[in-house]
């Protein structure tokens, strides 16, 4: 008999991705904490996921809510403290959560002591440790390169008279992955959580890491903002950067069932699975932003799909998502409709990949409108009304129907949702029917599966376009998974395997005759059947 390594628990399971500052306030700041995420840690067993991701929970100045890194050894003292990120490590362990914390190594923030060093003057023990370049006569920036968030990526230091660069805001700081003592110490931060407990990282813009030694400028090219008006080839994704994932893996792989996800926000998909490694040595998971993107079409998610399993192969496993923090809700992209919505969570739930659900998802939590006073996303600010920011997806977690929907006593940090004493966690946990409670039976059900959780998948062509068929399949266990991307009832021709199948789920109630060979899936219907 052969034995095949244990699957890591990273690809059985589901990861809930949490935005800390709005999930649940427990000291009345408007401001969410860890001591909330622990009272809150009941609900997410009962959901059923296997890991949650926590955006930055390190000390801050906040410019880029935590993304902006001040000190990357201790907790952010307006989430807790070290005690406290114990405390909820072990209660989550006893409840078979793992915790996957979110590390920006690309930058820091401006007031991390490394770079008050290192801009005091231009021979300091950390003069190298950011990415310092003289200026093109008279005093313009040393090349072309823009910063994601708007301007040129490089601001001028008067006491160095150099220009640092910063890919995001200026209070971003760009690290010099180049110098051999900064990529020790950012190694040191990985060992050091990892001693700590933390089961994993998803890694912020990992294709920033590396720019060209050179800093050449980036050629030009058409588009519509000036970001998207050149090519990226100096500026990010340089092929050493794989040398770096490389080595990440096996720092991380030093110690059993901890987890690398990457973040390359890149639509272009040969350049994200790059990040795999040539040899599946590099990151263990990278997000896929082409699937993210997709339009609400059975054939554009086919095509994206069978790209990706294409690029990966046998040697990499997918992660698929369909929002975050940086994008608008797929509830309202995929136009604000709780039965689309559990069209939506049946895909990702039961893709062969792990999936990622974004909190609030399961309650089917729309994209905030937020007034231009209450704008805090340094995106929005800049942008607004060309662009409103990300703020939008970062709305508090609405729990129930009381005064700022059970998320803070106090004046929350972000507007809440005005649909919270329509939509909340505790009515929808009362009602069997619920969005909530789709999720929770559709996990419960891909939890004992293992067809679901390790499967090879195969798409049918049901010679529907708006139907999306695909076979989950291991020895003893083959599922039909149907999803119906219309609103009308769309015929479907059942493989002959499939004929007086068993239905394993469905939703709404799918009418299946014995012998028949196709059924009517109804309007965002969404079926497994079981051979
Ligand atoms: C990607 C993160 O998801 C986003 O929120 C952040 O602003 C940028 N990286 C910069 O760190």
């Amino acid at each position: 008999m052969i034995l095949l390594p244990e699957q890591p628990w990273w690809q059985k399971g589901v990861i809930y991705q949490i935005y800390p500052r709005s999930f649940l306030d427990t000291t009345g700041n408007g401001i969410g904490d860890l001591r909330g995420i622990i009272k809150k840690l009941d609900y997410l067993e009962e959901l059923g996921v296997s890991g949650l991701w926590l955006c930055p929970i390190f000390p801050s100045p906040m410019y880029d809510f935590g993304y902006d890194t001040s000190d990357y050894y201790n907790i952010e003292p307006l989430f807790g403290s070290m005690d406290l990120f114990q405390e909820m490590l072990l209660t989550a362990r006893k409840k078979n959560i793992r915790i996957i914390l979110d590390l920006a190594l690309n930058h820091t923030s401006h007031l991390h002591p490394w770079f008050i060093e290192s801009s005091s003057s231009r021979n300091n023990t950390r003069s190298d440790w950011y990415i310092w370049a003289n200026p093109r006569p008279p005093r313009r920036p040393p090349n072309n390169w823009k910063s994601v968030f708007g301007g040129s990526a490089w601001t001028w230091s008067e006491k160095r008279k150099q220009y640092y660069l910063h890919s995001f805001t200026p209070e971003q700081p760009d690290l010099n992955w180049r110098n051999p003592d900064v990529k020790k110490e950012l190694y040191n931060i990985i060992r050091f959580w990892l001693e700590k407990g933390a089961d994993g990282f998803r890694l912020d813009v990992v294709d920033f890491f590396l720019k060209d030694d050179r800093l050449r400028s980036n050629p030009l090219c058409i588009g519509r903002r000036p970001y998207e008006m050149q090519k990226h080839i100096y500026d990010k994704n340089r092929p050493e950067t794989i040398e770096i994932m490389r080595e990440i893996r096996s720092l991380v792989d030093l110690y059993p069932h901890k987890l690398a996800l990457g973040e390359v926000a890149e639509r272009n998909t040969e350049i994200a699975a790059s990040y795999y490694g040539p040899a599946s040595d590099g990151l263990h998971l990278n997000f896929n932003f082409d699937f993210l993107e997709q339009p609400w079409k059975a054939k554009a998610f086919q095509v994206s799909i069978e790209d990706w399993e294409k690029l990966l192969g046998t040697g990499n496993w997918p992660v698929y998502t369909l929002s975050n923090h940086d994008v608008p809700r797929h509830f309202s992209r995929y136009g604000n409709c709780q039965n689309r919505a559990r069209a939506a969570a049946g895909m990702v739930l039961t893709l062969k990949g792990t999936p990622v659900i974004y909190y609030g998802e399961e309650l089917g939590m729309p994209q905030g409108r937020i007034p231009r006073a209450q704008i805090r996303d340094p995106v929005g600010k800049r942008y607004w009304p060309f662009h409103p920011g990300r703020d939008g997806s970062r709305t508090p977690m609405q729990w129930d129907d009381s005064p700022n929907a059970g998320f803070t006593d106090a004046n929350p940090w972000l507007p809440v949702n005005p649909n919270f004493p329509r939509v909340n966690v505790a009515d929808q946990k009362k009602d069997p029917q619920s969005l909530y409670h789709f999720y929770r039976r559709l996990i419960k059900f891909r939890n004992s599966s293992n067809a679901l959780q390790s499967g090879i998948i195969r798409f049918t062509n049901p010679s529907n376009s708006s139907v999306l068929a695909y076979q989950r399949k291991v020895p003893g266990e083959n599922l039909l998974i149907l999803i119906n991307f219309s609103s009308r009832d769309q015929p479907v021709e059942l493989p002959s395997k499939f004929v007086s199948p068993h239905l394993a789920f469905s939703c709404p109630t799918l009418e299946i005759e014995a012998g028949k060979k196709r059924v009517l899936l109804p309007p965002d219907g969404f079926a497994i059947l079981q051979e």
